[in-house]
């Protein structure tokens, strides 16, 4: 009797073979990929092949959209070493390794996979990622991937995020232009603090930064709406953080050579249906430390403070500059045990979380008591609705980069609870009281206003009603 599995394996055998034979989507050990040749995936969407970028005339080898009659390059790997003349070749080497080089000359290698297990066949998968498959037919699994090394193209279920256990970070870098793929000034990545953020920088420098869906070693999911038109996947536990998205059609979420990130679709073209930076907003830490940015705020300057902070240079912010923030308005005034509250700042995009802190399953009530104890806390919020459990988090120096969102967590903002000493504490409950006190009095001037004029206009058709009834006897009888 014949083992099942070999059977399994004899009835498969014929469309292995067939698949082997006819597949333009696999490069096996003994095929080349020389410049004009292409693998296509299996239903036709990617092609990976040699192209020149704008209007460059060195030679890449990267993926792109087959179907898309503009040339959409979705991924690079020759980046920073390009290819002069048409001599380059693709194929692997002894070690198993995929590898680029020209073919006179094959000890000059210009870019190659770094994978220490034999690999014997690559394939450009449907969803635009080229994988190196150890063993015949795949059947050793995965040993590397395109997309473990974004460029700048995020595509549909590409992570972006840390592999915490090997240390393999998925980020996007811009290219230098569009003449040119190599390694650009921009990079958009996950810090992983204990609240992560993804935070593009230039260089070194923060430029701009999206708050993670505030989710600690938790799956957080959001689903698409109109507005949202795909779905993102947020996932933080001790193995990695990242997120994802899935999404119908061609699109994409690229990083151009200017440091913003657009989600576009193609719909015969290409058409930007989400794009960061766009407000002034959106800059990182543009009104300074302490600061609050509103590009809606009814003012020529988008730039105000938290409460019980006060510009550091009034001068500076006349002159529209708020790069050196705000400071506490009392400095003298402790907030530790002297009567401190907190002020409720609504749909805010939370500060900068580099440094917070994040304690998970606290009620609302119980956030604030753990922020109000200690006294280096300046700030909380909370994803926690009513009287359910969540995440809370707290904030115990420069509370920087945050604004207003005209929409609510998960698609907007949080409220934060801004540390305030006593006397402003008392200010904003006044004025909430004399808020209170003018609805009040608004209400009762109406209801006032409308009893009079309601009982004036009976009484004048009453009296003329009166006058009426009296005046035509009066008259017939004088008549
Ligand atoms: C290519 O060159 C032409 C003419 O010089 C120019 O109009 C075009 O913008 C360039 N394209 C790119 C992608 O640089
Ligand atoms: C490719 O050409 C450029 C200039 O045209 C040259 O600087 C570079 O060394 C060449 N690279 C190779 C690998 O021949
Ligand atoms: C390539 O390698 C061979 C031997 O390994 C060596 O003789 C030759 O000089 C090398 N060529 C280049 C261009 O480095
Ligand atoms: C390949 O891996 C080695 C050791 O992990 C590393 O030193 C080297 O920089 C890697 N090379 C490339 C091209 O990634
Ligand atoms: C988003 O998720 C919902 C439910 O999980 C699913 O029905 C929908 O098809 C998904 N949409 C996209 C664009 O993936
Ligand atoms: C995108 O998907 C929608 C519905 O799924 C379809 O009507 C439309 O033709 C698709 N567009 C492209 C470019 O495939
Ligand atoms: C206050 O919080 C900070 C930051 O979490 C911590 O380092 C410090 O020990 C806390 N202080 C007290 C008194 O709990």
């Amino acid at each position: 009797m014949m083992n099942p599995r070999k059977w399994v394996f004899i009835l498969l055998l014929p469309f292995l073979f067939f698949r082997f034979c006819t597949s333009i989507d696999t490069i096996t050990p003994t095929q080349t990929i020389k410049d004009g040749d292409v693998l296509v995936s299996s239903s036709e969407t990617f092609a990976l092949g040699f192209f020149s970028p704008g209007n460059s005339s060195r030679r890449y080898v990267g993926i792109w959209y087959n179907k898309i009659t503009e040339q959409t390059v979705v991924w690079v790997a020759n980046r920073d070493s390009p290819i002069n003349g048409t001599t380059g070749v693709l194929s692997f080497n002894q070690k198993g390794n995929l590898e680029i080089y020209y073919d006179n000359t094959r000890n000059l290698t210009l870019w190659h996979t770094n994978i220490t297990a034999g690999s014997y066949s690559a394939r450009l998968l449907d969803s635009g990622n080229l994988v190196l498959f150890q063993g015949d037919g795949g059947s050793g699994g995965v040993v590397w991937q395109s997309f473990d090394h974004p460029t700048n193209t995020l595509l549909p279920n590409m992570k972006l995020g840390l592999d915490r256990r090997t240390g393999l970070e998925w980020l996007l870098t811009t290219w230098k232009s569009r003449d040119d793929p190599g390694i650009g000034e921009y990079s958009y990545r996950v810090e992983p603090s204990e609240v992560p953020q993804f935070v593009m920088f230039k260089g070194s420098t923060r430029v701009w930064r999206m708050p993670s869906w505030l989710a600690r070693h938790s799956n957080a999911k959001v689903e698409a709406t109109p507005s949202f038109i795909f779905n993102g996947t947020y996932v933080n536990n001790p193995d990695e953080v990242y997120s994802l998205y899935t999404l119908i059609n061609e699109s994409n979420v690229v990083v151009d050579e200017l440091g913003s990130l657009k989600q576009v679709t193609w719909v015969g073209k290409w058409v930007e249906f989400y794009s960061v930076p766009k407000d002034i907003c959106n800059a990182y830490g543009r009104c300074g430390a302490y600061g609050y940015c509103d590009s809606n705020n009814g003012r020529e300057f988008q730039c105000t403070c938290l409460p019980g902070y006060e510009p550091r240079s009034t001068g500076e912010w006349f002159l529209r500059d708020a790069s050196g923030g705000c400071i506490k308005k009392r400095k003298e005034l402790s907030m530790c045990g002297n009567g401190e509250g907190f002020v409720k700042v609504a749909y805010a995009k939370i500060p900068d979380t580099s440094k917070a802190r994040a304690r998970i399953g606290l009620s609302m009530h119980e956030c604030k008591e753990e922020c109000l104890r200690n006294c280096s806390c300046l700030a909380h919020t909370s994803e926690a609705e009513g009287g359910e459990r969540a995440n809370c988090f707290t904030w115990h120096e420069n509370l920087m980069d945050v604004r207003k969102f005209t929409r609510r967590f998960p698609n907007g903002g949080l409220d934060l609870y801004v540390r305030v000493d006593a006397v402003e504490l008392a200010q904003h409950m006044e004025s909430r009281r004399l808020n209170g006190k003018m609805v009040a009095m608004v209400v009762t001037s109406v209801v006032l206003t409308s009893v009079l004029i309601i009982s004036l206009v009976c009484w004048l058709v009453m009296k003329k009603r009166r006058r009426a009834l009296l005046w035509i006897p009066v008259w017939n009888s004088a008549s």
